[in-house]
């Protein structure tokens, strides 16, 4: 970061910190203490400031809830052995962040305002960082737009903001999914490829039909064909096949996640062929049934890396290995962990 920005500091009357039980901690339900908060008007961020965490006032006329301009961040802070704070690789994240907002015709946020924003107010809530084992704090960005005008066009004015909640594993048992093959998440010269909201909001309803059929998740396949697989929304998706770490391109459709890139680098230090490609569900089925394919998983920031126990397409289940069994998705996983947990020492630089 090259310059430094002033952020108003308004701290809580009292922290809710010790009234929040830390045994029990869902995913994206409990937030610390304060949030930061920055506003974009007449063509520069202004105002950045660090406020108790609480609702907002706004126009119910706001384009965000009308046309859906809106895109977010995940990333995680992670507890040190000596008690100090590493956040993994946010640099990355603001970097998609702003390809995110690049194609949403929002405007792209200052690095520092992103950097420093994210860092002092993390440092304000400091205690909220859990130090038990698998938990991390989830760090938020979120831009949407506020212009309170009910015009199709580009807001004029949006806030920039930061949430942070602290949090165990998004999944906590390897996942029963669903091939989809009749709805579509995301298609060629779309927004797939971008963190919007309406990429999320589309993918509800395929995903309410699988729960109730018992499906944990859905692996989404193209749009034109239903025949190659491409993501899982919540999560990229990666494949152990031949002994070879196979994961789906990434292409307009897919998102280019930060977990997916991590695992590809630490697997090719390793030793381990990486192939990124189209990868068909044929190839996936066939592979499942001969033994070929060993391996399944979802990888994210906040999936982390979560197995694949069962595979349905077309009706049918397929049955996978048993993840206890699972060389290089657990090796990878374990790995991963000890470097953002710094138990191991980071060859690459991601820690901040
Ligand atoms: C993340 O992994 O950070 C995500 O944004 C996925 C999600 C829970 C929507």
């Amino acid at each position: 970061m090259t310059d430094t920005i002033d952020i108003k500091v308004t701290k809580v009357e009292q922290s809710r910190l010790t009234v929040t039980d830390f045994s029990q901690l869902p995913f994206g339900k409990v937030f610390t203490d304060h949030m930061f908060l920055c506003d974009y008007e007449d063509g520069a961020w202004k105002n950045p400031r660090i406020v108790p965490y609480g609702p907002i006032p706004m126009s119910p006329a706001i384009s965000a809830l009308h046309y859906g301009q809106a895109i977010f961040e995940g990333i995680k802070a992670y507890r040190q052995p000596d008690g100090k704070i590493s956040i993994f690789r946010p640099e990355k994240n603001f970097d998609r962040f702003n390809k995110s907002a690049k194609r949403m015709a929002m405007p792209e946020v200052d690095k520092e305002i992103f950097m420093q924003g994210m860092a002092e107010l993390i440092n304000v809530d400091e205690k909220w960082v859990p130090s038990q084992e698998d938990y991390a704090l989830y760090i938020r960005p979120v831009m949407y737009a506020t212009e309170p005008y009910l015009g199709v066009k580009a807001s004029d004015t949006y806030t920039f903001a930061i949430l942070t909640t602290p949090t165990g594993k998004y999944y906590t048992k390897s996942l029963r999914v669903k091939v989809e093959t009749e709805f579509t998440r995301a298609d060629d010269g779309g927004v797939g490829f971008a963190k919007t909201a309406g990429n999320y909001a589309r993918s509800l309803y395929p995903f309410e039909v699988a729960k109730k059929e018992g499906f944990d998740q859905l692996l989404w396949t193209d749009a034109q064909t239903h025949e190659f697989i491409e993501e899982a929304g919540t999560a990229n998706l990666l494949f152990v096949i031949d002994g070879k770490l196979v994961t789906p391109s990434v292409r307009t459709t897919v998102l280019d996640g930060v977990t997916r890139d991590t695992i590809i680098q630490l697997a090719k230090a390793n030793g381990i062929e990486v192939e990124e490609r189209r990868l068909s569900v044929k190839e996936v089925i066939e592979g499942i049934e001969n033994g070929r394919l060993t391996e399944a998983f979802a990888a994210g920031t906040a999936a982390t890396v979560t197995h694949i126990g069962v595979i349905n397409y077309n009706g049918k289940d397929y049955q996978l290995t048993d993840p206890e069994t699972r060389k290089v998705s657990n090796g990878i996983a374990k790995q991963l962990n000890d470097i953002k947990y710094g138990l191991a020492t980071d060859n690459f630089g991601w820690n901040w």
